[in-house]
């Protein structure tokens, strides 16, 4: 699976340890930064990832900042975007199934890297359910 990755500086230690997971499991990720600890603007890194998936040449995509929320925000201002934050197994399990999130938006000042791990394969490894979730996210706009 082609993923884009991006974050701000309180993303990059979740950010590095996700992209060696999928890299080691065979994935292609696309990291468009940051990639120091250099203060930088998280919604450039957003906008930057969600342009990967507009123009498809990834199909998902994690953004990482200090809680995941302002990434979201920006994220969710993007055209075709559904992005979520959050913090746990559930609620990750459930945006890909009941909202079809191409997003993931997670906190490195909320969440450890080992959970950062976890929550990315759920994200990329969990299916959308279809069905009765297409008309409702098709009123979100
Ligand atoms: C940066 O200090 C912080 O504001 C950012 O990483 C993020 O948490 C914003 O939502």
């Amino acid at each position: 699976m082609k993923i884009a990755l991006g974050c701000d500086h309180g993303g990059l230690e979740i950010k590095n340890a996700i992209k060696k997971y999928l890299e080691n499991n065979g994935h292609t990720v696309i990291d468009v930064g940051t990639n120091t600890t250099d203060s930088v603007d998280y919604p450039v890194y957003a906008k930057a990832v969600c342009k990967e998936i507009q123009e498809k040449t990834a199909e998902l995509g994690i953004l990482c900042c200090g809680t995941g929320i302002g990434m979201s925000m920006a994220a969710n201002k993007q055209d075709g975007i559904r992005a979520a934050v959050l913090s746990d197994e559930y609620c990750c399990e459930m945006t890909r199934r009941h909202n079809d999130a191409n997003v993931l938006c997670l906190g490195g000042r909320v969440i450890d890297s080992e959970k950062a791990v976890k929550l990315a394969e759920i994200f990329i490894t969990t299916e959308f359910e279809g069905g009765r979730h297409i008309n409702r996210i098709n009123m979100y706009s």
